[in-house]
């Protein structure tokens, strides 16, 4: 893709794609400063122009730490790009193990930082619509950043509130007013979805498809029965604070306000029993294995347009051409900092005001954990999973000899689609797996099932160590 704007700026690779187009990671040669780019192909749909136009409008106004920053936007014929921070800790749902979650302190800070972006949302009158763990990001600090504004709308002008009406979202993290009324708030919506998040960073599973009675899960959940999964899992101190947001009548339903006060949430996790990652560099990160390793930008699911359990197809393919200097590679690291002055690459756009670098250097290129090193060549690796695919009942289709699409459904019977990769490296091949439309856990539990499967070739080298 050529961006020819973009002078001194390398596009590294592709972070994440949707129904939109895709997310871009650009690389200043001199400085080295990195950013994301959101590329819009506005000839996709008629409404496009004006929902990024919406879009444009409301990251303009937004201003808070626990927000993905914004740093300018420019048009060039049918095409948009929006510059945001490059946020390289990749996407929150990759710090989650399938069945498991994650420390429980580590989701109480993200969860605190959560609350705090929500809570500055809903002040500025704007409701995002579609919290989930796909659209939240992490900062090479571990700080958490709310992401795409694509489907967020003002639902307060002028200390005036107003009722919205479009169902939208994503199913399992959609409030069940939502699925029943015509009119709703706004603010109740977003907390319930961040209540379904947390559950998932502390189960490490959705509770259910969608809030409805006729939802089996979510009918255990309306009569307490929190001796099932998820919630037999969960502490009984998150799990109280989750009882109030998981509220089926949003009027009763707690707010920010209260959340704030919860005993869980103002708690005060030690700060001595320091984790391990929490001490180590990126560097040290990098030596980390698959599984503790957070990927980047898999898919930035763009659930746009609907309200659906899964994500769409995307209709762009993936590349991996556009890497300059190798910087692409898996493991390579490079210093890193957001632009201390984005009209380097904003040439004649509407710039926004900005302040200096606020991330440090050496951060890793790409976190991924859905991908792994073969022993065997392209072929081999490719026939041995299109053999551990079948055998499991996935529908296999060989686009090209390095790439493959394959297609399933879930345990709770979705389409999940993913693209394969097969990519020499060093002489390995690594085998990449990118969400392609459906659940991020999901995916990340069949990932895992095919990985198993396939032991023996799975190499468990790690990914290169960077060269300093
Ligand atoms: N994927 C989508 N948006 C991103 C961003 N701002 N930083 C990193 N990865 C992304």
């Amino acid at each position: 893709m050529a961006v020819p704007f973009v002078q001194d700026w390398d596009l590294v690779q592709t972070l994440g794609e949707g129904a939109y187009g895709e997310v871009r990671l650009l690389v200043n040669r001199k400085t080295e400063e990195a950013v994301a780019v959101k590329v819009v192909d506005m000839s996709r749909a008629k409404d496009c122009p004006e929902n990024v136009k919406k879009e444009v409008c409301i990251n303009k106004l937004l201003s808070h730490p626990s927000i993905v920053r914004f740093f300018g936007h420019r048009v060039e014929g049918n095409t948009q790009y929006l510059f945001l921070e490059y946020c390289s800790g990749g996407e929150l749902f990759d710090r989650i193990e399938p069945d498991v979650g994650m420390p429980e302190r580590d989701a109480h800070k993200f969860f605190q930082q959560l609350i705090a972006g929500v809570e500055y949302l809903h002040s500025v009158g704007i409701t995002h619509r579609d919290i989930k763990p796909e659209n939240i990001l992490l900062d090479d600090k571990d700080n958490l950043k709310i992401s795409d504004f694509g489907l967020a709308t003002m639902f307060r002008h002028r200390g005036r509130e107003r009722r919205l009406t479009r169902l939208c979202g994503t199913l399992p993290y959609v409030a069940p007013e939502l699925m029943s009324r015509t009119e709703f708030s706004a603010q109740p919506a977003d907390t319930w979805a961040c209540g379904i998040v947390l559950t998932a960073m502390l189960a490490g599973e959705l509770p259910w498809d969608q809030p409805t009675e006729s939802c089996q899960e979510y009918s255990d959940w309306l009569q307490r029965k929190t001796y099932l999964t998820p919630w037999k899992k969960i502490e009984a101190t998150p799990l109280s604070l989750l009882t109030k947001i998981l509220l089926h009548d949003p009027d009763k339903r707690i707010t920010i306000p209260d959340i704030k006060k919860d005993r869980w949430f103002s708690k005060s996790f030690k700060s001595g029993a320091k984790r391990m990652s929490d001490s180590q560099g990126p560097v040290t990160k990098l030596l980390r294995s698959d599984s503790e390793q957070a990927p980047l930008g898999s898919t930035n699911s763009e659930d746009r347009v609907q309200i659906s359990s899964s994500q769409p197809e995307p209709a762009l393919g993936w590349s991996w051409e556009s890497g300059v200097g190798g910087a692409q590679t898996e493991g390579l690291l490079v210093s890193f900092s957001q632009p201390a002055c984005p009209d380097h690459m904003l040439l004649g756009s509407q710039l926004l005001g900005t302040q200096g670098s606020s991330q440090s250097p050496w951060q890793r290129l790409v976190r991924r954990m859905t991908r792994f090193f073969t022993t065997l060549g392209v072929e081999s690796s490719c026939a041995a999973l299109r053999e551990a695919c079948t055998s499991m009942g996935y529908t296999w289709k060989q686009s090209c000899t390095n790439q493959a699409t394959v297609s399933t459904m879930d345990r709770r019977n979705n389409k999940l689609i993913f693209k394969v990769h097969f990519l020499e490296m060093e002489e390995r091949i690594l085998v990449d797996f990118r969400l392609s439309k459906g659940d991020g856990l999901e995916f990340k539990r069949l990932f895992l099932k095919i990985k198993r499967q396939l032991g023996d070739i799975v190499n468990s080298q790690k990914v290169p160590l960077p060269v300093t």
